[in-house]
């Protein structure tokens, strides 16, 4: 026994699935493979699902568990590290008429017996648990007493890739889960993760042991998101210049989410960002949890928020309407980058992912690696990930083609990054990293000792410091041969040279620089080297075409006219009405594009409510003559 379903032959799955998304979800069509993964895994069949951030991984458990449950397999367990996140995710179904429960932590003891009392009744379709509660003998018995009666259905792992030490985000107790396959050999497994490294991907089949799962692998691009990384002069300034330009609109600021690396970093930027008038909140982990989860819920049920955050926010938030990602610092390498700016425009609309960085990001990566415990071949692992990252940020190039590169894609320039939108002017740069390579071999050969970035410029400008004098490094050959660059160039050229590998930052010795590999090539002439021109100039005029501030717009494009505007004001603030009534995120209940439609459809009837996107059947049923009584008011 497999536990294979027993709607099949030929399409006849399919036809199910097809039909729970129309009824439960309202939604006509299967995005990209979700159709042969639901299928799949309807019929019992293990698999890997990897699919990028917002791609729809939810429904590719949520559908089969309702199917097979329908057929009479009992209940879905979904695995899930989100803890913060279930009361709404299962909010979320129960709106759509599902019945689901979770159990985790935040729950009094008697609120999880009454739980695993449905659970034993098989009230339920779907069940949320954290990883550390399912893997508990007591919680793993309770599962025995219904595979016994065949009524444990199908296992679903979220964010497999914590199961990985190499994903972005490791948590030990993702390994215990091995036990899922030891103790219930027959039940079906799907793990799904965004993340898609081979790295990661192979740990997941390893830990999981799924080495017989079907692999679903997507494309992992997002082409609504527009990818800009510019280099950090005075990073708060600049983003809120950015928000400001290119995020607030007559109606406030879009909602947001600012990535920085450290906690008291968080906190000056929420601060600085609300002194500015905008609203921003802070979030990390050295924020009580209450604390934390108040903002995050005031983050996902308010409109026009800016979240703070370090990388301790964001995994699994399925807000739709998140305008912007901004990284103030680098993340550590292009998973983290891809995942967090992920989060932006999960509804399919425009949405801007935005990062400055600069030399010092890259030395204090390069440290924390360096001090960080692990094993060395560890380590050299971390290094090559960041490096991959760099290049990223150096590249002068289409950013999106690197991205999806890295990750296995073969793509074509996307006219929807900033290199693509104005290609940066270069400038062949050889020479420049010639001097600035042999400089960095002069002194230490002159001193027997390494130096840092600033003492090197300050030699290559030909600047008279104490510590020039003081080393006779004045009196180098490679003194003042540099003159011809800026302090800024210089900086550029040091960070596409340790991109590179030509240059080896020494955090342990004072961050001094070294010559490293790949330096020999440039020295002797036989690589070259080109640096972006400066574009000071050039970066304040670009185009405000690009706006990705949401303007109301129906499903087709066309912008909505001034009585369906204030349909649309009308429908939000019914919908807020009910989101609070049922404590939950306001899209939950609707999303926005769905009161679009319905704004510019103007219903009348419940039969007109037929067709629009994101209104099951349930919803109908329990919205339907309000949204009516609603719309009624505007002709
Ligand atoms: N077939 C579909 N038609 C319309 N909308 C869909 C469809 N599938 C998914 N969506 C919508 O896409 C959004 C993102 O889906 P989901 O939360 O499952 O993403 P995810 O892949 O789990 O992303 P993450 O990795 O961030 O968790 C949801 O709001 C969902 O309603
Ligand atoms: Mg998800
Ligand atoms: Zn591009």
């Amino acid at each position: 026994m497999n536990g294979l379903i027993d709607i099949s032959p030929d399409g006849e799955t399919l036809e199910a699935c097809a039909g729970v998304l129309q009824e439960v979800f309202g939604y006509d069509a299967f995005r990209g493979p979700q159709a042969d993964i639901v299928r799949h895994v309807s019929e019992g069949g293990d698999a890997l699902v990897l699919m990028p951030t917002g791609g729809g991984k939810s429904l590719c458990y949520q559908i089969p568990a309702i199917a097979r449950a329908r057929a009479g397999h009992g209940l879905t367990v979904v695995v899930s590290p989100l803890i913060a996140l279930m009361h709404d995710q299962v909010g979320a179904l129960i709106e759509a008429g599902v019945s689901a429960a979770f159990l985790n932590s935040s729950l009094t003891g008697e609120q999880a017996q009454q739980i695993e009392k449905q659970m034993l009744r098989g009230e339920l379709t779907l069940l949320y648990a954290a990883p550390e509660r399912l893997t508990t003998p007591r919680f793993l018995a309770l599962l025995d007493s219904l595979h016994e009666r065949g009524k444990l259905s199908l296992f679903a792992i979220d964010e497999a890739h914590c199961v990985s030490q190499w994903g972005h985000d490791f948590r030990p107790e993702y390994r215990a889960l091995v036990v899922l396959h030891e103790r219930f050999a027959g039940v079906p497994r799907v793990a799904l993760t965004a993340t898609a490294d081979d790295l990661t991907r192979e740990d997941i089949v390893t830990h999981l042991q799924l080495q017989d799962a079907r692999r679903f692998v997507s494309s992992f691009d997002r082409p609504n998101i527009r990818y800009t990384i510019v280099e950090k002069k005075d990073g708060s300034a600049q983003l809120m210049r950015f928000i400001r330009d290119e995020h607030t609109g007559a109606q406030g600021h879009d909602a947001g989410i600012v990535y920085c690396q450290s906690r008291k970093r968080v906190e000056e930027v929420a601060g600085m960002l609300n002194d500015a008038g905008f609203n921003a909140l802070p979030y990390h982990a050295g924020l009580d949890a209450a604390l934390r989860q108040r903002h995050q819920d005031r983050f996902l049920r308010e409109e026009g928020l800016i979240m703070v955050a370090t990388i301790a926010f964001g995994m699994g938030i399925d807000k739709p309407d998140v305008r912007f990602v901004a990284h103030l610092d680098m993340p550590k390498n292009i998973e983290g980058y891809y995942q967090e700016t992920g989060r932006a425009g999960r509804d399919g609309e425009a949405a801007n992912a935005w990062m400055v960085y600069g030399l010092q990001d890259v030395v204090n990566q390069r440290r924390m690696i360096d001090e960080s415990p692990a094993a060395d071949e560890f380590k050299q692992v971390l290094r090559g990930k960041l490096d991959a990252l760099l290049t990223l940020a150096e590249a002068s190039d289409c950013r999106r083609m690197r991205l999806l590169s890295y990750f296995g894609e073969a793509s074509t320039p996307c006219g929807n990054c900033d290199n693509c939108i104005s290609p940066p002017a270069l400038d062949d740069a050889t020479e420049s990293a010639r001097k600035l390579l042999s400089c960095i071999y002069r002194v230490q050969q002159s001193s027997g000792m390494a130096f840092g970035a600033g003492h090197l410029m300050d030699i290559l400008r030909g600047k008279v410091t104490e510590k020039v004098t003081q080393y006779g490094h004045d009196k180098l050959s490679t003194f003042g041969i540099g003159a011809d660059l800026s302090e800024t160039q210089w900086r550029a050229l040091m960070r596409q040279l340790i991109a590179r590998e030509a240059i080896h930052v020494d955090s342990a010795h004072f961050n001094t620089l070294h010559l490293a590999d790949a330096a020999r090539a440039i020295l002797k002439g036989e690589s070259q080297v080109w640096l972006r021109q400066l574009s000071e100039k050039k970066a304040s005029s670009r185009s405000k075409s690009g706006r990705a501030s949401q303007t109301a717009r129906a499903p087709d494009g066309q912008p909505l006219s001034l009585s369906e505007r204030d349909c649309l004001d009308a429908l939000k603030a019914w919908r807020g009405e009910v989101a609070r009534e049922h404590n939950l995120p306001a899209f939950v209940i609707f999303h926005d594009s769905t009161l679009r439609a319905i704004a510019a459809q103007k219903p009348r009837t419940l039969a007109d409510l037929d067709g629009i996107a994101g209104l099951g059947q349930k919803k109908r049923e329990a919205y339907g003559a309000d949204v009516l009584r609603v719309v009624s008011a505007f002709d």
